[in-house]
């Protein structure tokens, strides 16, 4: 293995081994960790449990029970996440920051949280919430920009027992909408507005519309940006108002470890988004674990994650994972771009930031228009550089590595899900190795394997994921036990959770494990800019049209973003494709599902290719936008079609689409 100092040397065929240093100084340096995990995996766990977390009662009666494919953790066991995120550091860390939190204008001062300012203001908000009906297991939803109040509350909403629903903010009205009747919840918490790229995007007076649709009894407001927004009398309360005058304590609820933690709502193969379900024992366990261990977090540790609250990665290590540890987390408002395109290693050098943790699609956009700017600034503070999403290439890789990290700092490629609740997948800071573009291996005792669609193990094929599991895995679907089994049990029965990826099985290896690379989704799941959307979603919004009869979407190559939707319509008899006709399909995406899902291409074609049974075969299509092979076209009851298909986008693959009419 390859030592220069502080330096990562690059081995042969372009693997890097961590230096002495950074093996010192992790948490887990040895290989070994792996095998000895997995010999016990229960009693590994149940000794995290122990060592990582606080417990009212430290006492369990099983430390898992598994009646697949349902599985419980600790039961029996009480702690409460927003305990273990403030109380029990109060004693030691009353003044040191928890959360700093930087605007987005660059004339405003940041605001620092410290322990003792959290533990205040999460009890009054906790007695807010109380004052206002909101009971153990009341789901409450956050349509919340990245300001303190939103960390406040989700912290106000663990204390009580409450199940926050956080939807981000580039979702529509109607999402939000959508999610709340789904999730029977009827009190929302908004602000006014927040700044983006300079400019208020509000929030309050957009979504009063679908609160009278959905019937709220309550919206709770965050005065964030002056927006002077409207507010319905008896349901619409600023908080200032409510907060003035309530108790300045509230104990925490002593919560089993089976209870509900939260609900986060993401993107399946059909329509409906899912309640993804998420404990509050085992949740907690594998965000302390994986925080420590993947991030090398120590607890003086300054850690920018730029994932907003709206996704599981917002909720996991922008928000829980670094208090557990009682260190600091970072929160920024805006955009990466605004004022200009140095906005994070500015944020980076003024805050000494240690590990600082984003997607690919930012970095490519950052190199793209700016690659030199990290150059000016001091980024000798950073330690860990972490990435998530999507696959993270090897260009871009380098470039972070190089640029941002100096060649001093482990990439940490991290692969997981909304449903697994924490990191399932990296190399680890201490043991390495990293290969650009490879994720690596699941933190120990966690199983994977590659399947084919019989369920032979294969080098390229389905991720899956068999036990031993991790106590952080969703603990269902809201209100649907039938989904959950349907969309990650059934594939290869009730004993192997099916992630939807595909992966490969790589020639590097540790710990007696080869290290896995992620290809990206085999379903109908898009990752635009890093974001989990589901193409049924967009397609329901697109068929709202009138003009449109059909319409297929599918993820087209985009530099910057990974993929981008784009729209196969097929119009009713009588509609003529028009620019006109084009943005009033964008219109009705970005009011149904929301601005994130904006089509990057929307082509108007007469026919889809289709199985005998009339399903569009949407490989084709990606093979076409792709500029790849398309196989056996004959498989399409109406190959004819393609050939059309393929002018329209401009197909310049290396297959010879012959002319079926003739
Ligand atoms: O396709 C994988 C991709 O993101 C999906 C999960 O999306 P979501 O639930 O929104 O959670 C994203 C953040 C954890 C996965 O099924 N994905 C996530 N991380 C990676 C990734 N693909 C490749 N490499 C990763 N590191």
């Amino acid at each position: 293995m390859s030592d220069e100092g502080t330096k990562w040397v690059k081995e042969k065929d372009g693997i890097y081994w961590p230096t002495e240093k950074m093996k010192e100084k992790a948490f887990v340096s040895d290989p070994e960790i792996y095998k000895e995990a997995k010999e016990n995996p229960k009693k590994f766990w149940e000794q995290k449990a122990k060592e990582l977390i606080d417990w009212f009662v430290e006492d369990w009666d099983e430390i898992q029970k598994w009646d697949p494919p349902f599985f419980k953790w600790f039961e029996g066991g009480k702690t409460n996440l927003s305990y273990n995120c403030v109380d029990r550091h109060i004693e030691d860390k009353k003044n040191k920051p928890a959360i700093v939190w930087e605007p987005e204008p660059v004339d405003e001062e940041q605001r620092i949280l410290t322990y003792g300012d959290l533990h205040e203001e999460v009890q009054k908000f906790a007695n807010v919430l109380k004052e206002l009906g909101v009971e153990k297991g009341d789901a409450v939803t956050f349509w919340m920009p990245m300001i303190p109040e939103t960390a406040i509350a989700a912290l106000a909403c663990q204390r009580i027992g409450a199940w926050h629903s956080i939807v981000y903010t580039a979702f529509s009205p109607e999402a939000v909408r959508k999610r709340m009747d789904d999730a029977g919840s009827d009190i929302l918490i908004t602000a006014d507005g927040f700044y983006r790229r300079g400019k208020v995007v509000e929030l309050k007076d957009n979504i009063n519309e679908a609160l009278d649709k959905v019937g709220a009894d309550k919206c709770l407001v965050v005065n964030r940006a002056d927006a002077d927004p409207e507010m319905v009398d008896g349901r619409d309360h600023f908080l200032e108002d409510v907060k003035d005058g309530v108790e300045a304590s509230c104990e925490p609820e002593e919560l089993d470890a089976e209870d509900i933690g939260f609900l986060l709502y993401t993107s399946g193969t059909t329509g409906k988004p899912k309640g993804v379900k998420h404990s509050v024992g085992g949740y907690l366990v594998q965000a302390a674990l994986t925080m420590k261990w993947v991030f090398d977090f120590h607890e003086d540790d300054m850690f920018f994650s730029t994932a907003d609250i709206g996704w599981i990665t917002g909720h996991t290590y922008t928000l829980y994972g670094p208090l557990i540890h009682g260190g600091t987390t970072l929160w920024y408002e805006g955009s990466p771009d605004h004022p200009n395109l140095e906005r994070w290693w500015e944020i980076i050098e003024e805050n000494e930031v240690n590990q600082f943790y984003t997607a690919p699609t930012a970095l490519r956009m950052l190199i793209k228009h700016g690659k030199d700017l990290p150059d000016k600034y001091d980024l000798s503070t950073l330690r860990v550089l972490g990435s998530v999403g999507e696959p993270i290439d090897p260009e871009t890789w380098q470039w972070y590595f190089e640029k941002v990290g100096g060649g001093r700092c482990p990439i940490v490629d991290t692969y997981w899900q909304t449903e697994t609740g924490g990191i399932l997948l990296t190399s680890l800071p201490g043991m390495g190795p990293f290969v650009p573009g490879v994720a690596g291996v699941p933190l120990p005792p966690v199983n994977y394997d590659i399947l084919d669609k019989d369920g032979e193990p294969v080098d390229k094929g389905a991720v899956v994921i068999k036990k031993p599991f991790s106590p952080g895995m969703l603990r269902g679907v809201y209100k649907n036990p039938d989904k959950y089994k349907e969309e990650y049990w059934s594939r290869y029965g009730d004993r192997i959770y099916f992630s939807g990826d595909e992966g490969i099985k790589t020639e590097y290896e540790v710990g007696g494990q080869r290290l896995l690379k992620i290809v990206g989704r085999m379903d109908d799941l898009l990752e635009v800019a890093g974001h989990r959307l589901g193409t049924a979603e967009i397609e329901d919004a697109v068929q709202m049209v009138d003009e449109v009869a059909e319409v297929a979407v599918v993820g087209k190559p985009h530099d910057v973003k990974g993929e981008v939707p784009a729209l196969f319509t097929i119009l009713v008899d009588g509609a003529e494709p028009s620019e006109e006709l084009k943005k009033k399909i964008v219109k009705s995406v970005r009011q149904e599902v929301g601005p994130v899902a904006t089509p990057g291409e929307i082509f108007f074609v007469e026919e889809c290719p289709e199985t005998e049974s009339g399903k569009v075969i949407r490989r084709f299509l990606r093979s076409l936008l792709e500029d790849e092979e398309l196989g056996d076209m004959r498989t399409a009851k109406n190959p004819d079609c393609l050939r059309d298909l393929a002018e329209k986008v401009g197909y310049e693959g290396p297959q010879d689409i012959p002319d079926y009419n003739c």
